[in-house]
């Protein structure tokens, strides 16, 4: 046989991300407590899944229009001018299979083989991925804690050049929970207009703020309308992250692109799933849902902050935002990744290395507390006695 000929430059411009590797480990063992992944604990509201149920006996169970349902394009475009200040109408709107799919989509649609994108570092994980995909070249904007991990438009501004193309905005942000300003809003859409920069905003943990922090759409911004591109999805906010929904609003010059991309990819989000949100959009009984999950989670954020910090070389801030705590754990030495396999093997708790979201990531563990109060306390108290140990 011939030998075989190469793979494509997309897949071997990626590694498998470094969240998943300590997942697929914790997986192999048992009485793992988990606050690795970034998943809300909650079941979806009830509402919801029910609406779901109906969508199925009602035989809502084919092909959707490519772009989602009109119902759903209709109530999201009025959900982003009511709640975030965004003049849009249903044709400005893609329902994706979650926010995943509505990047790529976004990413594909913009960048070309040597375009400059910036993203965040430490960033969400994704981005980097699909930048390469898509053959561009990633720009970290280096975030540091000094600056509670904000991007603010001057660092931005730093590093721009001729080549770039777009920006990856994140607020509030993952892995460390930081929410922008609305001068640093207001800062990078002044920098993207002068530039003529596309801003992919991902929003998805819009509805997870504390402390009397504001999540605003670089979208609402004036002179914005043909530069930003808004990401958002329900797995966070609905608690449905498996149900696969969420959407992009963007010009319709944009979308229309998005659209054909679709057409001949993914062809359209679940129909269920799009029922199932559709009513969530709709019965008040969910915005009564998201305000109890948001003070439960503040609770567990301030109790996990706490305990975090009894920790010998463990020190870590309120978090503004998303369901993250960013941990500096530099102190001690070690590299996250050598913390997080040691943490995970003796303690057996689940974290994320920092440098999993980018070299500015090292020296910190991420921890999610989407969990329970009693696995917050146990999982900390199991990895206080394993770090006084090795000391
Ligand atoms: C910042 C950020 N964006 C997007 C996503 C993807 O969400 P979805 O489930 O909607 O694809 C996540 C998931 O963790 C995330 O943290």
């Amino acid at each position: 046989m011939k030998r075989l000929k190469e793979l494509s430059f997309r897949t071997k411009a990626i590694t498998p991300s470094g969240i998943r590797r300590l997942f697929d480990l914790a997986q192999k063992m048992s009485g793992v407590i988990n606050f690795g992944i970034g998943e809300p604990d909650l079941e979806t509201p009830l509402c919801v899944r029910e609406a779901g149920k109906r969508a199925i006996d009602l035989g809502y169970t084919h092909y959707t229009p490519n772009a989602g349902y009109p119902e759903l394009r209709e109530a999201i475009a009025k959900k982003l001018k009511v709640e975030n200040g965004i003049d849009v109408t249903a044709e400005n709107i893609i329902v994706t299979t979650g926010a995943s799919t509505g990047l790529l989509l976004s990413a594909l649609t913009l960048i070309e083989p040597g375009d400059e994108v910036l993203i965040p570092d430490p960033g969400f994980v994704i981005y980097e991925a699909i930048v390469n995909m898509a053959g561009g070249k990633s720009v970290r904007v280096p975030l540091i804690e000094e600056e509670d991990f904000r991007m603010t438009p001057e660092k931005v501004n730093e590093l721009v050049t001729k080549n770039t193309k777009c920006i990856f905005l994140n607020s509030p942000h993952n892995p460390t929970g930081a929410v922008l300003e609305f001068s640093d809003i207001k800062g990078i859409a002044e920098v993207a207009m002068d530039n003529g920069i596309y801003v992919i905003s991902d929003e998805v943990y819009e509805k997870l703020v504390y402390d009397g922090a504001k999540h605003y759409s670089i979208a609402s911004i004036p002179g914005m309308e043909d530069l930003a591109i808004t990401v958002n999805s329900f797995s966070k906010t609905f608690a449905m992250c498996g149900w696969r929904i969420g959407y992009v609003a963007a010009s319709r010059r944009l979308i229309n692109e998005m659209i054909k991309l679709q057409q001949y990819t993914v062809v359209n989000a679940p129909s269920i799933s799009q029922m199932a949100v559709l009513e969530g959009l709709k019965n008040p009984k969910v915005k009564t849902f998201i305000d109890e999950m948001v003070r439960e989670y503040d609770k567990r954020r301030r109790f996990m902050v706490e305990r975090i910090n009894k920790i010998t070389g463990f020190k870590a801030k309120l978090p503004k935002g998303a369901f993250y705590i960013f941990a500096n754990v530099k102190e001690l030495g070690l590299k996250s990744t050598d913390l997080a396999e040691l943490i995970l093997e003796k303690a057996a708790v689940a974290t994320v290395p920092g440098s999993a979201f980018g070299p500015n990531g090292e020296g910190y563990l991420r921890f999610c507390y989407a969990t329970s109060l009693a696995n917050i306390e146990l999982g900390l108290e199991r990895i206080k006695k394993v770090i006084e140990d090795i000391r």
